[in-house]
């Protein structure tokens, strides 16, 4: 079992129910190749964990890095793991809520972190993507 994080830059400035709708066809993919995870967006930028067989995370990642909705995709951490953070989850979504436009990428990961309310998950994804302050 394997967990990937990555960032990447949108193509055009997002609102959350834009996002809803390629979140909600991601769910139905998902669930056809056991990934699990979530994704938080801003206006600009896309934070996503994915969680899978290492086969399933290269098929799935493999389409996403494609996409043409976002650009500049930066792995920002892939390990291995026994355990999943959201067995339950075939993508969750958060919307960090903040004009991110001319943000750096670490800013901006930075910022869709703290848009996670679960302290754990928030923990724990600050921690793999090294954010040690946020943890
Ligand atoms: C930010 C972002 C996150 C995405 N997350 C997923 C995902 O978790 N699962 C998935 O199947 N597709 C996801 N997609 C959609 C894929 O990029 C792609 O459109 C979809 O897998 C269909 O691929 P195909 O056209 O090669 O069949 C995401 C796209 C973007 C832009």
């Amino acid at each position: 079992m394997q967990q990937l994080l990555y960032v990447s830059v949108a193509r055009t400035r997002l609102n959350p129910q834009a996002v809803m709708q390629l979140v909600s066809s991601a769910r139905r993919r998902n669930g056809l190749h056991g990934i699990t995870g979530t994704l938080v967006s801003s206006r600009y930028h896309f934070f996503q964990l994915l969680e899978g067989e290492g086969a399933d995370i290269e098929t799935v990642f493999g389409a996403i890095r494609q996409d043409p909705r976002h650009r500049a995709v930066l792995q920002l951490g892939r390990r291995h793991t026994l355990t999943r953070l959201l067995p339950d989850e075939h993508m969750g979504y958060r919307w960090a809520d903040r004009d991110d436009r001319n943000a750096h990428l670490g800013a901006a990961v930075t910022n869709m972190v703290r848009a996670i309310g679960d302290d754990d998950l928030r923990v724990a994804l600050s921690r793999f993507a090294r954010i040690e302050q946020l943890a």
